[in-house]
């Protein structure tokens, strides 16, 4: 899902994660009542006088326990009276020992004593602390001396709760039942979960190997960081088993799925758990949440003997293949989300019309061609569905009038479809939408927006990119009530010649698009909108100057004002004015003057493109302080700067870009710059000059695959704004020449390019022999340099090497045979030097044709007129069918060559394959 969809994704990330909240974590968390029995005996006195010590290690505080209803049960125990009466309190029939404690949401505060005279009521079967405020004190080891426990819940599902390492006297508890460990903190920004609790390998296995007859057993939030021991297969009468986010890796036992009684699995968001889908023979299983792990693979036609699913998410997973019909035959089906994974093949989505209980279907992003008999749809065989995620499902003709049913519908998604048509009336009439989004189709006519009156739950409203809409906005837009609620407006590509007066009235407002419209002028009123987050005007008509007011939009993340005819100065403030900035692109305007110099330590700057403008001076030094940088592009301007070697202080920068400026200078180092992260560096069309030193091409380690480079990793959830807008939005990054025109697009095609691109400069010298040690390169451009020497033949061994441009220098001697050897390369050229000798013969190099070639007297070969004495008989190249196929499928999947022409030197144009994963590919139809 693109960029726009961030929210909705959000949206649908909370949903799930609140379905998980109710039907896992309170469940989980909060475990059953046990009813108080009646009593015939009375309570032993020194149990009852351990109950009284362990109480007054506490005092209660309402805001110990998240429950609202929470009370304080401990207040009923009285001294001198009967403690199996007490609250809470459970004794045997019989003997009268205290075999029960529930003290669930009872506003205890303070810490746990690890002697606790709790521990010394050894008939204890079932204790209950959970939703308590322990103040981060460890699980006692004591409790292991419980031996009796059967139900064991310590779960908390707010901040201070248990914290540390779980004892390994856990695993003693042999006859356990029921064990809930989970707890966590929601920390709101930057959203994130925080564990509080570890749990080590060894305790798992042997509690697994000791406590067999587990029959729930919630882990969730406690961090194992390891994977799973086998001998959880061997818990046959497991019926629950929750371990979400528990950072585990390595390969699921698949055996647990076998589990006879499992009913419930939770392996949700423990990013490097793999596994499988087993054949299932279960009937029994009734949820399955994979959603962000690692889990690949097909889905098991026997999947239809699952028959009393109820919930089942595999989202943002490696599942692939087809989506089996047979699950059309899971008739308690409610919940079925499959975003993000590579699914393909035709589906019938009428097949989900027989799930009567189905209300959540999300099928978005993946490679489904979606198709709909309407005709077998009425108004009764719909079933209720609530959430309907169709994005980039291939739909094609009109909005499918089925939908029209969906009268509870309160999320809708056709992002990126091949819709058509207007856009019917009835999906403004579905009044729960909360998000609509029909963004990149290519629906067509006018919008007015009193035709959205019936909106006023609507958060997230899509209608941009790639459609044909109008959008009108009216006159009277001052009483508006509805879209009082909106949150995310993407009115881009909508035909706008003002900026719509309506917006001002949208007071929860934060994410707003208007690209690609006709707008000239930015309102002043926006500068006091201050929650909002996503501001982007680009590819409009704007002119003016941009107002230093803009420096008031303190919780801006991103900032899109490129391609506009803004002129003067970029207002000083915009490198310092928040925290939260994430995203700034200014590119081509008509800006003068120096850019910002001050950036404020520990800004969240990632992206910065000041390209195609009339700027000047030197690049601020303060640029270091941009911890978080990824990506700076400053080309197309008149900077003037020697080598800003400084910038290789930055952690995680991956592309620079100095194109066609006044850069001067060696390019070197005079201290140790290290560019741990750089990608791409291209510094073309400048007046760089001197030799290119050994040294700095060493520190491009990055580039070599002996140090592979791990793509920048960003934080685990990519769910919040803050994360995820920049992740999925377009890096876009265009470095061309005579030689070679790129677009790199989206951070994920980022991680595949390794470019560096010196051309046009005046660099002389000898290529350094080191060069070849960069054997990650895809791109190497030398061209138009003052290159003298023999070309290196380490540069055969940049074996991903597909485009090496050496062309207009000054290198003599032979093409290094060495280079036959790199097998991807695509393009190739060596025209105008002095080189000599004949050119190496296979299959690569004999596709190359002569402007390859040219310019080059000594050269001899069959490209050439001049061919070599001693190669008068050239064999062909022997042609190895298969090999050929499967280079040119590996080629396709990076990217499509199109020759553009033949002029000087050779053109050519590298786009973008299709063979990216949609959202590259969604948003370079979304951008351009
Ligand atoms: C717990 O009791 C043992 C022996 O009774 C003692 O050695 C230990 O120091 C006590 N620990 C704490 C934290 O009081
Ligand atoms: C298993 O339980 C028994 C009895 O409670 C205990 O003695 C033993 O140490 C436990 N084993 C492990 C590995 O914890
Ligand atoms: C499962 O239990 C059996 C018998 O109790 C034991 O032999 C086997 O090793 C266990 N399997 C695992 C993986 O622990
Ligand atoms: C599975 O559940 C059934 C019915 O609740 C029960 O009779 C059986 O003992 C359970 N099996 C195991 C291995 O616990
Ligand atoms: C469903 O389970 C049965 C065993 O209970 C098995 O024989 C059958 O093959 C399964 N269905 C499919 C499609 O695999
Ligand atoms: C599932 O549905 C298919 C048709 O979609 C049917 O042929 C098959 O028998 C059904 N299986 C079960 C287990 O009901």
């Amino acid at each position: 899902m693109g960029f726009l969809c961030s929210l909705a994704f959000s949206m649908q990330f909370l949903l799930l994660f609140s379905s998980l909240f109710s039907t896992t974590l309170l469940t989980t968390c909060l475990p059953l009542n046990h009813s108080t029995t009646t009593h015939h005996h009375e309570c032993h006195q020194h149990e009852s006088y351990a109950l009284l010590q362990f109480k007054e290690s506490f005092v209660i505080s309402k805001y110990a326990s998240y429950n609202p209803f929470s009370y304080p049960k401990t207040l009923s125990w009285i001294p001198s009276t009967d403690c199996c009466h007490w609250d809470g309190i459970q004794c045997h029939d019989l003997t009268g020992h205290v075999i029960g404690i529930h003290l669930r949401s009872s506003q205890l505060y303070g810490s746990m004593d690890p002697n606790s005279t709790l521990f010394s009521l050894l008939h204890l079967q079932s204790l209950d602390l959970s939703d308590n405020d322990f103040n981060h004190s460890q699980i006692p080891p004591k409790i292991g001396e419980l031996s009796r426990l059967r139900y064991l819940s310590l779960s908390h599902v707010n901040e201070n709760t248990f914290s540390g390492e779980v004892p390994p006297q856990l695993s003693q508890l042999s006859n356990l039942l029921s064990l809930d460990l989970c707890s966590y903190t929601l920390q709101p920004v930057p959203y994130d979960l925080i564990n509080h609790l570890q749990l080590k390998a060894s305790t798992l296995t042997s509690l697994t190997q000791n406590s067999t007859r587990l029959e729930h057993l919630r882990l969730s939030f406690v961090t194992i960081s390891s994977s799973l021991p086998h001998s959880l297969t061997n818990l046959t009468s497991l019926q629950r088993l929750s371990l979400y986010n528990c950072k585990m890796h390595g390969e699921f036992p698949v055996g647990i799925f076998h589990l006879p009684n499992l009913t419930h699995l939770d392996l949700g968001r423990n990013q490097h758990l793999r596994g499988i889908m087993p054949n299932f023979h279960s009937r029994k299983l009734v949820s399955i949440n994979l959603h962000r792990t690692s889990f690949y693979g097909t889905l098991p036609t026997s999947i239809e003997n699952l028959t009393s699913l109820d919930w089942f998410a595999i989202s943002d997973c490696n599942f692939y293949g087809t989506i089996p019909s047979s699950l059309g035959n899971l008739t308690q089906l409610a919940q079925f989300y499959v975003t993000d994974n590579g699914f393909e093949g035709k589906l019938a989505v009428d097949m989900f019309w027989k799930l009567k209980m189905l209300n959540t279907l999300d099928l978005s992003n993946n490679r489904l061609s979606l198709f709909s008999k309407e005709s077998a749809v009425n108004k009764t065989t719909v079933p209720p569905i609530q959430w309907l995620g169709l994005g980039s499902c291939n739909l094609s003709g009109e909005v499918p009038t089925w939908i029209m049913n969906l009268t509870s519908l309160y999320h809708l998604d056709l992002f990126h479809n091949n819709l058509q048509g207007e856009i019917p009336y009835f999906l403004f009439m579905l009044e729960n939408l909360t998000v609509l989004d029909l963004a990149e189709n290519m629906l067509e006519g006018q919008i007015e927006l009193y035709m959205l009156s019936k909106l006023k739950r609507i958060k997230f409203l899509g209608l941009g990119g790639g459609n044909k809409l109008s959008f009108i906005e009216g006159k009277n837009t001052s009483n508006l009530t509805f879209l009082s609620q909106i949150q995310t407006l993407d009115l881009s590509s909508c035909n706008l010649v003002r900026f719509p007066k309506f917006i001002q009235h949208l007071q929860e407002l934060t994410e707003l698009y208007l690209s690609n419209n006709g707008i000239k002028t930015i309102p002043s009123w926006i500068w006091n909108r201050t929650t909002l987050q996503v501001l982007d005007i680009s590819k409009n008509s704007l002119m003016g100057e941009i107002s230093p007011s803009i420096c008031n939009l303190q919780s801006l993340g991103y900032l899109d004002l490129s391609s506009n005819n803004l002129v003067g100065m970029i207002p000083s403030c915009l490198g310092s004015f928040s925290q939260s900035l994430q995203f700034l692109r200014l590119s081509k305007n008509k800006l003068t003057g120096n850019i910002p110099e001050t950036y404020v330590k520990g800004n969240s700057l990632q992206f910065i493109d000041f390209g195609s403008n009339r700027l000047h001076g030197p690049l601020p030094r303060q640029l270091i302080n941009c911890r978080m940088l990824e990506f700076l592009d400053v080309s197309f301007n008149h900077f003037n700067d020697s080598f800003p070697f400084w910038l290789g202080s930055l952690p995680i920068l991956n592309v620079i870009s100095l194109r066609n400026n006044k850069f001067h200078g060696a390019i070197m180092c005079p201290s140790k710059c290290i560019f741990v992260k750089l990608h791409i560096i291209d510094l073309s069309h400048n007046d760089f000059s001197g030799n290119l030193s050994s040294d700095i091409i060493k520190n491009f380690r990055s580039m070599t695959l002996s140090s592979p480079s791990d793509p920048v990793q960003f934080k685990d959830d990519l769910y919040h704004f803050q994360q995820s807008s920049v992740d999925v939005s377009l890096f876009l990054f265009r470095m061309f020449n005579k030689g070679v025109v790129m677009n790199y697009l989206g951070r994920q095609y980022l991680h595949h390019m390794v470019a560096i691109d010196l051309s046009c400069n005046k660099i002389s010298g000898e290529i350094p022999e080191i060069m070849g040690s960069l054997n990650s390169l895809v791109v190497l451009n030398l061209s138009n340099n003052m290159f003298t020497g023999t070309i290196p033949s380490s540069l055969g061994k940049i074996s991903n090497l597909e485009v090496l441009d050496l062309s207009f220098n000054s290198l003599s001697g032979n093409i290094p045979q060495q280079l036959t050897e790199l097998t991807f390369l695509d393009f190739f050229n060596v025209s105008f030097n002095n080189l000599s000798g004949p050119i190496p013969e296979n299959k690569q190099f004999s596709t190359f044709e002569d402007n390859s070639y040219k310019g080059n007297k000594g050269l001899c070969g069959i490209q050439l007129v001049k061919k070599c004495e001693d190669h008068s008989k050239l064999p062909l190249p022997t042609h190895d069918g298969d090999q050929d196929s499967e280079s040119g499928s590996l080629f396709e999947l990076y990217w499509m060559v199109i020759l553009i022409g033949y002029g000087g030197g050779l053109v050519a144009g590298l786009a973008l394959g299709n063979a990216f994963s949609g959202d590259v590919f969604i948003l370079l139809k979304r951008k351009f």
